[in-house]
């Protein structure tokens, strides 16, 4: 009996004393240290403020490839769990939840925000705590200037409002264009300040510039005005949430001209928003979901499968993508030491997304061709037109085209061939230019 209970309190003891070094790995594993626990990752998006459907579908597509990813047994043995945190949309919320995320919870890394005010709010804190973050879809340039640990996988406002801009003059034949754009976003004011450089450089002129904000109900002041300058195209950078009503007051006004937008125009909310207003407009994205290529087609079908039947958009295809390249950095680096980390990041090289080949840069960026859609109201469907490719890269040919390695890049070519495709559409922003190590 004796030994019995000698042989018991043993085992107990081994079983507590092992129990608290497992306790002590998971605390430093949670943290920004290496570990051999759950990977715990930070979100933070927009899940009941004006931009919600972005937070929404965020949330969907980072969700989805968490799942993927522990399905398939984690990332180096370790499973990776989600602390997700809804900001409201508001800058201030933003800095408040991220805060939270690394301090609170500990995360050894940060997915989000989507809007770039938001993100431009918060990253000053990853980046003092030394914590890495990847925006899935923040495009405004100035967002991973705040720091050494803040990345993304979208192209950049400078290539998405110049992309536009040669659209409207090389296939719209667009000589003048007004813009009405959000004074207190960070993303329409950048877009705003790239679409007219690149418009008047072709030898477009841009006639208005108009201003709302989010909390206006009404636009007609702002639309008159630019209808009595009759302009060729209406460049509008903003959220869907203004953009549908905007629209619609637009033609209620008669005026008939091309509406031009970004990818801020993407949400399944956009349909009830903009109905039939929204024909004749085209706008700057990262992916379309009507996309032919199997890779995306998979991608849909999956998470149709998973959320409501609802096709995903490029938030939740850019979210999956970030998710994917943050796991990819994390079994690369051997576990979540936040310099090893970061490096990893930063090492990204032809990663095969669902919305194309990424490649982070120098400057942590990615460089990725940019798609324009034509809204199609009728069927509810965003139909892609062309690909427009940053300076030194090119439409792949048909040779490369077969290689799974290129990911959608395969089918943007198709794209190019079946529809409006200018070959003189190459951006000649000098700025990306200096960034084209991601030419490769
Ligand atoms: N690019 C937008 C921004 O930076 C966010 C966005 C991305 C919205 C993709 C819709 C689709 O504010």
């Amino acid at each position: 009996m004796k030994n019995f209970f000698l042989a018991f309190s043993l085992i107990f003891s081994i079983l507590l004393s092992s129990a608290c070094v497992d306790k002590s790995a998971n605390s430093t594993t949670t943290g920004s240290g290496d570990g051999s626990g759950d990977i715990k990752v930070g979100v933070y998006v927009d899940l009941t403020g004006q931009t919600s459907s972005f937070g929404q579908s965020t949330k969907n597509g980072i969700q989805l490839a968490v799942d993927e990813i522990n399905a398939a047994g984690g990332v180096n043995g370790r499973k990776m769990t989600l602390v997700i945190e809804d900001d409201q949309g508001r800058p201030e919320q933003a800095k408040t939840v991220v805060e939270k995320l690394i301090k609170q919870d500990k995360v050894v890394a940060v997915l989000g925000e989507v809007a770039s005010s938001n993100t431009l709010a918060a990253a000053p804190v990853a980046q003092e705590a030394k914590i890495p973050m990847i925006t899935p879809s923040s495009t405004n340039p100035r967002v991973t200037q705040v720091g050494d640990h803040i990345f993304r996988v979208c192209f950049l406002d400078d290539f998405q409002g110049s992309s536009i801009a040669k659209f409207a003059a090389n296939n719209l034949s667009g000589k003048t264009a007004a813009i009405l754009g959000d004074v207190n976003s960070d993303y329409s004011k950048g877009l705003t300040e790239f679409f007219e450089k690149e418009f008047t450089k072709l030898g477009g002129r841009v006639v208005a510039k108009e201003a709302y904000t989010q909390t206006d109900p009404d636009f007609k002041g702002q639309l008159t005005k630019i209808r009595n300058l009759n302009p060729d195209v209406l460049y509008v950078p903003g959220y869907y949430g203004q953009v549908g009503i905007i629209a619609r007051q637009a033609r209620e006004l008669g005026m008939n001209m091309p509406l031009l937008g970004g990818d801020g125009w993407d949400s399944p909310d956009l349909w009830n928003l903009g109905g039939e207003a929204l024909k004749n407009s085209y706008i700057t994205n990262h992916y379309s979901a009507d996309d032919p290529n199997p890779v995306i087609q998979n991608f849909v079908k999956t998470y149709k499968a998973k959320f409501n039947n609802v096709a995903p958009d490029s938030l939740a295809a850019l979210a999956y993508d970030s998710a994917k390249v943050l796991a990819d950095a994390i079994k690369r680096a051997g576990g979540t030491d936040s310099v090893k980390l970061r490096d990893a990041i930063n090492a990204t090289k032809d990663f095969a997304g669902v919305t194309g080949t990424i490649s982070i840069n120098a400057e942590r960026n990615a460089v990725k061709p940019a798609v324009v859609l034509e809204v199609n109201p009728a069927t509810k469907q965003l139909l892609p037109r062309t690909t427009i490719y940053p300076e030194g890269m090119s439409a792949p040919t048909a040779a490369n085209s077969n290689t799974m390695s290129n990911g959608n890049m395969m089918n943007s070519n198709q794209i190019s061939n079946g529809n409006m495709m200018n070959s003189s559409m190459t951006n000649s922003n000098s700025n990306m230019n200096s960034t084209m190590n991601a030419n490769r």
